[in-house]
């Protein structure tokens, strides 16, 4: 049974991973407004996978016996000034989610919640994945620069993700 300090703080982490689908289906949207339509394919997948986060916690709390409770998800930005500013949003939010997941762990070692803090574990892992390909692609837009050879290469690099699922719990 989940303590219900713990249960606000889940379904408030279901709130920010459902936001987090929202910004990058926002940072989509404005790639394909400026014809980036490879970067406007990674952020899509970016949103479903954000979408696999946020369930993956709706199933723990309905798991564990809590109440899943859905709130008011915030209007992400509409637009950014460039490629590298909405990447660099992107790798911004993801240290804020690292931060959220983090004090997740801290209150799951107070409450002596194992169960909690083993599946938060993935999460810890993920952040590392998050922050390290968003980075990836600031890193790469600074040395592009403002060459459209470049952005177009990146382009056409980033418009070859694909969508995995997650693996479940187990697999
Ligand atoms: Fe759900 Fe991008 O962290």
């Amino acid at each position: 049974m989940l303590n219900k300090e713990m249960e606000r703080a889940l379904n408030d982490q279901i709130n920010a991973e459902l936001y987090s689908a929202y910004l990058y289906l926002a940072m989509a949207a404005y790639s394909e407004s400026i014809n980036l339509n490879g970067f406007a394919n990674w952020m899509r997948i970016q949103a479903q996978e954000e979408l696999t986060h946020a369930m993956k916690f709706y199933d723990f709390v309905y798991e564990r016996g809590g109440r899943v409770v859905l709130s008011v998800v915030d209007a992400p930005p509409e637009t950014w000034d460039s490629p590298l500013a909405a990447f660099e949003g992107a790798y911004e939010h993801e240290c804020k989610v690292s931060a959220m997941i983090n004090d997740l762990v801290d209150l799951s070692i107070k409450k002596k919640d194992h169960a909690t803090n083993n599946f938060l574990q993935w999460f810890v892992s993920e952040q590392v994945e998050e922050e390290a390909s968003t980075d990836a692609v600031v890193q790469k837009l600074k040395l592009i620069g403002d060459q459209g050879n470049g952005i177009f290469m990146l382009d056409r690099e980033l418009g070859q993700r694909v969508f995995h699922a997650p693996a479940s719990e187990g697999e």
